[in-house]
């Protein structure tokens, strides 16, 4: 059985004091680990603050993007070591803004995923296809190369320490969300892509939708057989539409 997984991504949003009330308001409100885990994305200078924050909390955090690169002559760059001495789960790789707005390319995103996991994070690996592309009926094609090139970097045994995040390019801040349909779809095929290669990993794996997910479209997603969660980007910054969405499991 495989838990649900709710992670908020902040994007490039928030300062110490909204960061403060966002999770006190969280923290104050029932919440049953059992069957979910949440966890807060957030810009790194956030770190510190939500470890404290967030300690002996059932919450997690993690980085929005880590550096290819270990350590050493890269400026403005953050790396997977950093991120975990700060007390990270978690980081995302190859958002479809770190792809299209900062140039990752599918092969930097596969480096970024070894680098998470060098480092002991599990990363959240963004696929996902543009409107053009899916209307050209391109998004089972454009999925598969982008699992293929990160698959051929790390193998199917690294997908066990990670979770994948379905993205359509088309719905993230759009307030266009994919149908659960159209999205169970999609993660039905990302199974059977990895199934394919090793079938008990592929069960186990926590497939997650994000795109435009609000309150009153979560429940309906995340009861769709091979939706295990979502990534929730606007709505995660709205202490009492976040909650909605943590309880919508
Ligand atoms: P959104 O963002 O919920 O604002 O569409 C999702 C994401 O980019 O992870």
């Amino acid at each position: 059985m495989r838990r649900t997984f709710i992670a908020a991504n902040w994007k490039m949003n928030g300062t110490q004091s909204s960061v403060r009330a966002l999770l006190s308001t969280l923290l104050s409100r029932p919440f049953s680990q059992k069957n979910t885990e949440v966890a807060f994305l957030a810009p790194s200078i956030f770190m510190p603050l939500l470890e404290i924050t967030l300690k002996n909390s059932p919450f997690l955090y993690g980085g929005q993007d880590l550096s290819e690169f270990q350590r050493g002559a890269y400026t403005g760059e953050i790396s997977g070591e950093m991120l975990k001495d700060a007390g990270c789960t978690y980081v995302i790789v190859g958002h479809s803004e770190r792809r299209t707005l900062f140039h990752d390319t599918d092969d930097r995103v596969a480096e970024k995923f070894k680098a998470a996991q060098a480092s002991g994070l599990i990363p959240i690996l963004c696929v996902g296809e543009t409107l053009k592309q899916r209307e050209a009926g391109q998004t089972e094609a454009v999925i598969a190369k982008q699992l293929q090139i990160v698959l051929e970097c790390v193998g199917i045994e690294a997908m066990a320490k990670a979770v994948i995040a379905y993205e359509p390019v088309w719905a993230i801040g759009t307030g266009q969300t994919a149908t659960p349909a159209q999205a169970q779809a999609v993660h039905q095929f990302i199974r059977k892509q990895l199934s394919n290669l090793n079938p008990t990993i592929a069960h186990a794996l926590q497939i997650i939708y994000g795109g435009s997910v609000k309150p009153d479209s979560a429940a309906d997603l995340f009861a769709q057989a091979d939706i295990d969660g979502g990534l929730i980007g606007g709505a995660s910054l709205n202490a009492d539409d976040f909650y909605r969405i943590m309880c919508a499991t």
